[in-house]
C-alpha cells in the first residue's frame, strides 16, 4: 500500500509531482484548522505543511508512530515543534535558499514604499482626493545613499544587502558571529544591534523566530532609532513588539514602517490599521510564481526522499 501523505494546503502542481507514488490527500485552499489537520494526519507517513499550520506534539501524536517526515513549505519553521518531532524520530525539513532573492525583493519594495509613502499616495488617488502636484506633497526620505542596517545576515539578509549596493547605500549587519566572506562580497560591516539601530536610516529584519529573537525590537530598541528611520519586517511578526511599534509610529518617534508579517496572522494589531505611516502587506515575501513552485517542489521532494528511505535534502533536525 502506498504510504499516506497529507498536504495541508492547496500548493502549486510542482509540489504534487514528486508525490505521485504516494496516497496523497490535499486538505484545503484555506488553512485546515487544528482539528481537521489532526483528523487527516492519522496514519500518515508524511505531512507537507505551511506557515499556517501549527505542528505541535498533539498533531504529531495524532499522526501516530508511522509519521516519518514533516516538510514545511517555508524557510522558517517556528510553526513546528522541532524538539517534539526529534523526540519522536520525525525528520523536519524546510525550503532554504530558493526564496532568498524573492523575499529580498519584497523587503526592498516595503522599504521604498514606506519611505516614499506609496500606500498613502495610492489611497489618495483611489479616493479621488488628489488635487494637484504639490511641492511639499507626500515627501519622504531618500533611500539611495542612506545607511541600511540588516538584522540577521543569512541568505535573505545578504540578498537585501546586494540590492542596497545598487542604491548606493552603506550597509551594516548584525549576526551571531561576523560573516567575513559575505561582508567582503557586499561591503557590509558588522555592528552590535544597539549600534546598528542608532546608526541606520533603514532597518530590515531577517532573523529566524526563536525564543531569543521574540520581541527583539521593542520600545527600547525603537527609541534607539533616529526619528527619521524606517523599519521593515519580512521575517516573522513576533520579532517586533507590535504595540510598541504602533506607539512609536503614531508618536512619530520613527518615520515609517513596512510590514509583511504580524504577531498573530492574519490579525493585524488594530492601532496599526489606522496609521498612515505603515505599509501593510499580507505575508507575501516569497509569493512569486517561480519561487512558490520551487518551495512546493522542494518540500515535496523532502517527503518523497524520507518515505523512500533516502536522506532528506533539507533537514533541520536529525
Ligand atoms: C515564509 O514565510 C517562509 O518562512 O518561507
Amino acid at each position: 500500500m502506498p504510504e499516506k501523505v497529507i498536504v495541508a494546503r492547496e500548493i502549486p502542481e510542482a509540489g504534487l509531482r514528486p508525490l505521485e507514488a504516494f496516497d496523497v490527500t490535499v486538505l484545503s485552499e484555506r488553512p485546515p484548522g487544528r482539528e481537521a489537520l489532526m483528523e487527516a494526519a492519522r496514519g500518515a507517513g508524511g505531512l507537507l505543511t505551511t506557515v499556517t499550520e501549527k505542528v505541535d506534539a498533539g498533531v504529531l501524536d495524532a499522526a501516530g508512530e508511522g509519521l516519518k517526515v514533516v516538510a514545511n513549505m517555508a524557510v522558517g519553521y517556528d510553526n513546528v515543534d522541532v524538539e517534539a518531532a526529534t523526540g519522536r524520530g520525525v525528520v523536519v525539513t524546510n525550503t532554504p535558499g530558493v526564496l532568498d532573492e524573492t523575499t529580498a525583493d519584497v523587503a526592498f519594495m516595503l522599504l521604498l514604499a514606506a519611505a516614499r509613502r506609496l500606500g498613502e499616495g495610492e489611497r489618495l488617488v483611489r479616493a479621488g482626493e488628489w488635487e494637484a502636484w504639490g511641492p511639499k506633497m507626500l515627501t519622504g526620505p531618500d533611500v539611495w545613499g542612506k545607511r541600511l542596517g540588516i538584522v540577521g545576515f543569512g541568505g535573505i539578509g545578504q540578498a537585501v544587502a546586494r540590492r542596497a549596493r545598487g542604491f548606493g547605500m552603506q550597509v551594516a549587519y548584525t549576526a551571531r558571529s561576523p560573516k567575513e566572506d559575505a561582508e567582503h562580497e557586499v561591503g557590509a560591516r558588522h555592528l552590535e544591534l544597539d549600534d546598528l539601530l542608532r546608526q541606520s536610516d533603514f532597518v530590515s529584519l531577517h532573523t529566524p523566530l526563536t525564543e531569543e529573537t521574540r520581541h527583539l525590537i521593542g520600545a527600547r530598541e525603537l527609541d534607539l532609532m533616529p526619528e527619521t528611520a524606517v523599519l521593515v519586517n519580512t521575517s516573522r511578526g513576533p520579532i517586533v513588539d507590535e504595540a510598541a511599534l504602533a506607539d512609536a509610529l503614531s508618536e512619530r518617534r520613527i518615520f515609517a514602517a513596512g510590514l509583511d508579517v504580524y504577531e498573530e496572522e492574519p490579525r493585524v494589531y488594530p492601532k496599526l490599521l489606522g496609521l498612515e505611516n505603515v505599509v501593510l502587506a499580507p505575508h507575501i515575501g516569497s509569493a512569486s510564481i517561480e519561487t512558490r513552485d520551487k518551495m512546493a517542489g522542494m518540500a515535496a521532494e523532502n517527503v518523497r526522499a524520507v518515505l523512500s528511505g533516502e536522506p532528506a535534502q533539507n533537514p533541520v533536525n536529525l
